[in-house]
């Protein structure tokens, strides 16, 4: 599970003699699962399909993701000898739905694919999700390969086995546990993404930094541009081996998955109260990032204070660190499923020090308004603005399913 160091080859199967500059994460719990990363390797990952056995695939994408990149993975794997056929879902968290997996396995048995058939996802966490969703159930479950195309997917929604999707009461609610047989996790691919989601899937990178490593901290704080998609190769690669490392001490959620929370329990709470739709999930993390420091430091639990560093880090990947406005009624009310499951205290990830946390269990309704209120500003150009119209979807889902604890990124 070591990842080699860039340029180096790990020895093994054929495929990769031919392409030594890959990186290949081994993941032991669920052989024969592997994490490819690499610059271009999207464009030319024939040989891997191969080297899997696959002989039949249907890459699955969305109207955005499949006219930027479809033609040209459907080519690569060609070239490794598999037949492919091409199926697309429409774009859209609204879409992540039973009805969209149910559609998408209708036209699965249309075109007649078979138990040996891979469902190849290309696309974002929302691809990811239902197509692996639909993997995990088509058949009672048919191989998948999972090219994510946001930074999100690559480090987070890709590396887990968690698939699923929505209904109207909460986000996540119908899914299952399912891995890949491979991921292809190719930085070029991020080249095309809008700013703003970008920056939003960076906030993960900063996560994962914050749990588990100060080198990962440090490198974030020196790339030059930091909003620049360029030479994400190291950054990707560290932040999936620290992923996959956690995921893979606890597969089914049992324990040291939860520290995957950190800034999420504030942040599921802000995506609620302002509206899924008007915040972005890697925004709302970044504020609960803050949240979590500022709760660690009143607790006495932060035992070396990075908040500054934590701050202007943020901030160079455009992300909020600041509330605009009063909201906390809201907040509280997406807090407030926790208060009746968990009792009357709230289950928090901490940070102790920079690539150290601790899941604390009892930490009081009233210190986490503390801090919310020690997080507003009146300067709305830097801020997130906790006020406007969630719609009535967006408070019932508030807490429920996407919710603290109960489901781990
Ligand atoms: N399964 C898991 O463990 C897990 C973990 C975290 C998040 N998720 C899920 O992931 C989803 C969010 O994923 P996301 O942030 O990737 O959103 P997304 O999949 O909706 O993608 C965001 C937008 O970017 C577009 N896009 C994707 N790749 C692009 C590219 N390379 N160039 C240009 N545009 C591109 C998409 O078409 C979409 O419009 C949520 O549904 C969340 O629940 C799942
Ligand atoms: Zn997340």
């Amino acid at each position: 599970m070591m990842l080699p160091p860039p340029g180096t080859a790990e020895e093994a199967a054929p495929h990769e003699r031919e392409q030594p500059s890959t990186n290949v994460i081994h993941i032991p719990s669920v052989p024969p699962g592997a994490i490819y990363i690499e610059e271009g390797i999207a464009a030319r990952c024939g040989a891997i399909f191969a080297s899997h056995g696959i002989r039949r695939a249907v890459l699955i994408s969305n109207p955005v993701v499949g006219a930027l990149y479809g033609a040209s993975v459907r080519n690569a794997i060609r070239e490794g000898g598999v037949e492919v056929d091409s199926l697309e879902i429409p774009d859209g968290e609204a879409y992540k739905t039973v009805l969209t997996v149910e559609r998408l396995c209708e036209q699965l048995a249309e075109i007649r694919a078979d138990r040996a058939t891979a469902l190849v996802a290309l696309g974002g966490g929302v691809v990811n999700d239902v197509v692996g969703f639909a993997a995990a159930t088509y058949l009672r479950g048919v191989p998948l390969v999972t090219i994510p195309t946001t930074v999100l997917a690559m480090v987070d929604a890709s590396i887990g086995g968690k698939v699923g999707v929505d209904l109207p009461q909460g986000k996540n609610l119908v899914g299952a546990f399912y891995n890949p047989a491979f991921v292809i996790a190719d930085p070029l691919l991020l080249l095309s993404l809008p700013p703003r989601t970008f920056a939003a899937g960076m906030a993960e990178v900063v996560k994962i930094a914050c749990i588990a490593s100060p080198a990962l901290f440090e490198l974030l704080e020196q790339r030059e541009p930091a909003l620049g998609p360029q030479d994400l190769g190291q950054l990707i690669a560290t932040a999936i081996e620290i992923k996959v490392r956690i995921v893979t001490e606890d597969p089914y959620e049992q324990g040291i998955r939860a520290i995957l929370n950190l800034g999420h329990t504030l942040g599921h709470a802000l995506e609620a109260a302002r509206g899924y739709h008007r915040i972005m999930h890697g925004e709302a993390v970044s504020m609960g990032m803050i949240g979590a420091l500022r709760l660690a430091r009143s607790l006495n639990v932060l035992e070396d204070d990075y908040e500054a560093r934590l701050e202007s880090l943020l901030e160079r990947y455009h992300l909020p660190t600041r509330i605009a406005r009063a909201g906390w009624e809201r907040v509280e009310a997406a807090l407030g499923v926790d208060k009746k499951r968990y009792g009357q205290d709230i289950r928090f990830v901490l940070p102790v020090r920079l690539g150290q946390v601790e899941v604390h269990r009892n930490v009081p309704l009233s210190l986490v308004q503390d801090v919310y209120e020690s997080m507003l500003t009146r300067d709305e150009e830097s801020a997130f603005d906790a006020e406007g119209d969630p719609d009535e979807q967006d408070m019932a889902r508030a807490g429920y399913g996407d919710d603290t604890m109960n489901d781990v990124p």
